[in-house]
């Protein structure tokens, strides 16, 4: 089938380069001159394993390309996906303009039928919108052209966005047509061999899906933290109570492991951007709120322990970083827990001399040169002459260090650890001050 997508970024790339992968002619436009030109010579704004042999292959076959010329776009796809971002607003609910546009030019190019497929996540009510938007743009165009908007909302985690994509556990599609039911079948046809994974609903529940399943996982998420905070204070051990609960199966292991908070672009715009929507119809979602305070809460929380291990004197103190990223195989650090520490440390006069396995030009692209921030080509590198350890991401391969070389390196023998890498009581007959998540104090 013939494909269009709008916006190359994570969402975009990886759901065009798997829908080329499998046959289907890919049409990619973006704004963005100097990310297409990258993307025809092979350089993937991204770090996402799998992306770059993928998107290459594809390219070089003809199955896939990259536009910035949006009527071509629009000419070549029946199927049209909007994939472009929408980022928070200033009161944290997300701004559709970039949809809305992507919309507006959809309608002032295309010539025949179209379904319009908002991919990204968009807050209940858009696809009314952008509905509304395409049938009055071509109405003051004065043509009379049949189309239909449908939800399709992503599900795909970073760093493991190729292999969720290709194998997706659910295909969510929002729709009342049943020509869009039909033609969405052939689409998805070869990502649905082995039983049915696509479930129809109504636009507006497919767009409700997307926060839920995001804000239900968040909940999880604080709820551990909030546990940990709990077992902290109660003298127990929150992994020991983490396998206890999750071998009840209507709970589940996963996703249930407590840390530093969680970050990343979807987790905390998406809780937030619910929050507002609710707000915006008059109900106050007690919950929802209750999950983002928390986040917030544990993301101080590495701060918190270094302050305690050092009265609170921090002032040029070196405290080594490793793990920059919100989570492992990504060099995303959109709201990363390593950044709230980071700048609660330079706010306290510290420095801080970080290492992480893809993301420190990512690192270095937002903070720049500072005298505070030394970025290290090695986990090791980091540790010379710094004060205390803290690990924010869970790198697999911070997950065994040589203990007796941290123990020579640092000035102190302390490690804050926000994912509970290690066991404490080992730490302890290391001769180490360790500070987990929900372990004792
Ligand atoms: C998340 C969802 O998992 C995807 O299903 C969804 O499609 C995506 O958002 C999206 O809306 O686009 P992602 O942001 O890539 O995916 O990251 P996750 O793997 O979900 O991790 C989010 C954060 O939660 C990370 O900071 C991670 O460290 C934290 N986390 C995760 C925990 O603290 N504990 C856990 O048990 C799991």
């Amino acid at each position: 089938m013939k494909v269009t997508v709008f916006g190359i970024g994570y969402v975009g790339l990886v759901q065009a380069a798997v829908l080329a992968e499998v046959g289907h002619e890919v049409v990619c436009v973006d704004v963005d001159q100097n990310k297409v030109e990258n993307l025809k010579q092979g350089i993937i704004p991204i770090y996402e394993p799998g992306l770059t042999p993928l998107v290459k292959e594809n390219y070089e076959s003809g199955r896939i390309t990259f536009t910035t010329d949006a009527e071509l776009g629009v000419k070549h796809g029946q199927m049209q996906f909007i994939a472009v971002g929408t980022p928070p607003d200033e009161d944290g609910s997300a701004d559709l303009q970039y949809v809305l546009a992507v919309a507006g030019t959809i309608a002032k190019y295309m010539d025949d039928y179209k379904v319009i497929i908002d991919k990204s996540t968009v807050p209940v009510g858009t696809a009314d919108k952008v509905q509304a938007h395409v049938a009055t743009a071509l109405a003051e165009r004065g043509a009379d052209i049949d189309f239909d908007v449908a939800s399709n909302p992503e599900f795909l985690k970073e760093g493991a966005a190729v292999a969720d994509c290709r194998k997706p556990d659910r295909i969510v599609i929002g729709t009342d047509s049943e020509r869009v039911e039909k033609l969405m079948r052939e689409l998805y046809a070869p990502f649905n061999r082995n039983h049915d994974k696509i479930i129809f609903m109504d636009v507006r529940s497919a767009e409700l899906t997307k926060y839920a399943a995001n804000c239900m996982l968040a909940t999880k998420i604080s709820f551990m933290n909030e546990m940990s905070n709990l077992a902290e204070k109660l003298g127990a051990d929150i992994e020991q109570v983490r396998k206890g609960i999750g071998s009840d199966p209507r709970i589940g292991y996963h996703f249930i492991y407590p840390g530093c908070g969680y970050g990343g672009s979807c987790f905390p715009k998406d809780v937030q951007a619910l929050v507002r929507t609710s707000q915006g119809i008059g109900y106050q979602s007690e919950l929802l709120e209750a999950v983002e305070r928390v986040n917030y809460r544990q993301k101080d929380k590495l701060m918190a322990n270094l302050n305690h291990h050092f009265n609170s004197d921090l002032k040029d103190k070196t405290i080594a970083v490793w793990g920059l990223s919100f989570k492992p195989n990504t060099d995303d650090m959109r709201e990363a827990s390593s950044r709230v520490l980071m700048e609660s440390l330079w706010q306290a006069g510290a420095k801080v001399q970080a290492f992480d396995p893809e993301a420190m030009e990512e690192c270095q692209r937002i903070y720049g040169n500072r005298d505070d921030l030394l970025l290290m080509g090695t986990k090791e590198a980091a540790l010379q002459g710094a004060d205390a350890l803290v690990i924010c991401t869970e790198w697999t391969n911070f997950r065994a260090p040589d203990f007796d070389f941290i123990a020579t390196t640092l000035k102190e023998k302390v490690i804050v650890d926000g994912r509970n890498l290690f066991e404490p009581v080992l730490m302890q007959e290391r001769g180490f001050s360790y500070y987990a998540i929900g372990r004792g104090d």
